[in-house]
């Protein structure tokens, strides 16, 4: 399946992913299942249910429940996401539970009277939640491919709720990292503070109120969630605090199967997750600006190829802000801009000399002109395969902890464009698009992807990270399929981000050797100032003699199990 023929490239890479710290945990080879996550008891939840006879979906959800007790930075109750599903059978679709914008939020409710963005209103707090999709999102995925009834995957993350666990390095790091924005509440104080500082390393977490919360989801369903106790504490704390969220809104939330949007590269089929992500739509027109050009004896790291993904990440990047919303509420014009003959129109702008000029978004076939996330994968015996990114925005959300349900709201209103070339809190910009109105799904960038050869899954992927997501997906597909590399190096490789404004290139320690960064510099390419980390992809490949490998991030805590 993998090009071998620029094996010797990624022998230095070898060498920087060894730098970059994968341990035992994150790796994991098997010939049956895989589950690699975020947080490693999650995983083990996963691997359980597989083990136990369960398929992918049983352990996804599984797997899901717990990152919403281990895992309080992404996992959730209280955020949404999407979820990729391809069966063995060939039987390929997608969930959409993002969450939706409450009735009475509109364009302007974010706007002070001058005009400005109220970035506290959006960004923390109850102000900054949307309404919740991830308990109908699993209830959904579980109906429609599901074999183990809701209650019996929910009971290890109930268990490890009521009982507590030990708090990793990790999650002390973020506690700490998030203190001041987490001790504004009250109800988030009870939980994740000992007295007046974030619980440490080795320290119990126990969340009472997030156990009865799972238990009467999982005796009751949807009305175990949006309706009853749960859905009066989200009211009242909305109430309360001068949130939007109503009954009605959590009443009238619904999940949305959405065909996967499909392309190709380089032989291989592409599946990933269509609109209101951006994620598909990008990862699928930046694979078709590239595909022309030979990039594996271009060499992995070398200026041509950083220049080359450099060029095609600010095209898309440029139509996501322009082009991309919810396509429930605005047309988005996806075929147009996936279409192998729109990229070879956009890439006669790339140049090879020098970065190419200014440039902003194209007009896509069909267009008309007008005006702390967390991902898994799962692949189980059978050859099921899921991919799920799941998130409450940032790093614990909007900070605030539903008071007698335990559990934290996400702050996905930032995902909208709150005020046209305004940026969000990943300095991403957006147009009409991705106005805010009533009912209206937040544009994301999450990227669950599968990519198939000869119709059977050969990698399933996708990654936290914001705006980042996408770039991350896109080059880890890219060490694979292109350069050769093995799945551990591909995802530990450090990586170069580009998202069109601002007009400079991100970077990974050890991304850009000297002489790298000083022909990039002659091409006219400004770097962004600090290297910052880039997406925390989990990946599984799966070889043409069925061998599972599974790699957690090595710039995260997660844990590869396989068997
Ligand atoms: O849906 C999105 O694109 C964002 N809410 C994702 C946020 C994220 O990845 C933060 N985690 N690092």
């Amino acid at each position: 399946m993998i090009a071998r023929r620029t094996a010797w490239l990624w022998v230095p890479l070898l060498l920087a992913a060894g730098r970059l710290g994968l341990t035992n945990d994150q790796v994991a080879t098997g010939r049956e299942g895989a589950v690699v996550a975020a947080e490693p008891m999650a995983a083990r939840i996963g691997l359980d249910v597989l083990l136990a006879g369960g398929n992918a979906v049983d352990a996804a959800v599984a797997t899901f429940l717990a990152l919403a007790v281990t895992h309080p930075q992404a996992g959730n109750l209280g955020g949404g996401g999407f979820l990729l599903v391809r069966l063995a059978d060939g039987t390929a679709t997608t969930f959409d539970f993002r969450e939706k914008a409450p009735a009475a939020v509109d364009a302007g409710t974010y706007l002070r009277a001058d005009g400005t963005v109220d970035e506290a209103l959006l960004r923390q707090g109850v102000t900054a939640a949307g309404v919740p999709g991830s308990p109908a999102g699993m209830l959904a995925v579980l109906e429609r491919f599901g074999t183990r009834p809701i209650a019996e995957l929910a009971a290890p993350a109930i268990r490890l709720a009521r009982e507590g666990f030990l708090v990793s390095r990790f999650l002390a790091e973020d506690l700490a990292d998030a203190q001041a924005d987490l001790a504004r509440h009250p109800s988030t104080r009870a939980i994740f503070f000992r007295g007046d500082r974030p619980l440490q390393a080795g320290e119990r977490l126990v969340q009472p109120d997030l156990a009865a919360t799972l238990q009467r989801f999982a005796q009751g369903g949807f009305d175990g969630f949006y309706a009853g106790d749960t859905a009066r504490a989200i009211t009242q704390q909305m109430q309360r605090d001068g949130g939007w969220i109503t009954a009605e809104d959590l009443a009238a939330y619904r999940v949305v199967e959405r065909a996967p949007l499909r392309g190709s590269y380089r032989g291989h089929e592409i599946l990933s997750m269509p609109p209101p992500s951006s994620g598909g739509v990008a990862l699928l027109q930046m694979l078709n600006l590239l595909e022309p050009y030979d990039l594996a004896s271009l060499g992995w790291g070398g200026s041509r190829s950083i220049h080359l993904l450099t060029e095609a990440m600010r095209r898309a990047y440029a139509d996501r802000a322009r082009w991309l919303g919810d396509p429930d509420h605005h047309e988005v014009p996806v075929a147009g801009l996936i279409d192998k003959e729109y990229a070879d129109r956009l890439r006669r702008g790339f140049r090879t000399d020098r970065i190419s000029d200014v440039i902003g978004p194209g007009l896509p076939p069909g267009a008309k002109e007008s005006d702390d996330t967390t991902h898994f994968s799962v692949v189980d015996a059978a050859g099921n395969a899921v991919a799920c990114t799941t998130t409450i925005n940032a790093t614990f959300g909007a900070g605030v902890v539903v008071e007698g349900a335990g559990f934290l709201l996400n702050n996905e209103m930032d995902d909208f464009s709150a005020k046209p070339g305004v940026p969000n809190q990943y300095g991403l910009i957006g147009g009409r698009a991705n106005a805010i109105a009533p009912g209206k799904r937040m544009l994301s960038s999450m990227t669950p992807t599968i990519v198939l050869r000869d119709g059977k899954p050969v990698l399933v992927l996708g990654s936290p990270g914001g705006g980042r997501i996408i770039n991350t997906v896109l080059q880890v597909v890219v060490n694979v399929l292109d350069h050769g590399m093995p799945l551990p190096a591909a995802v530990a490789a450090p990586r170069v981000h580009h998202q069109w404004k601002p007009e400079t290139l991100d970077w990974e320690p050890q991304a850009l050797v000297p002489d790298v960064r000083e022909a990039l510099t002659l091409l006219g390419h400004r770097f962004a100032e600090k290297p910052r980390p880039i997406g925390r992809c989990q990946a599984i490949a799966i070889g043409p003699d069925g061998l599972r490998t599974a790699v957690a991030d090595p710039r995260s805590g997660g844990a590869a199990l396989a068997y």
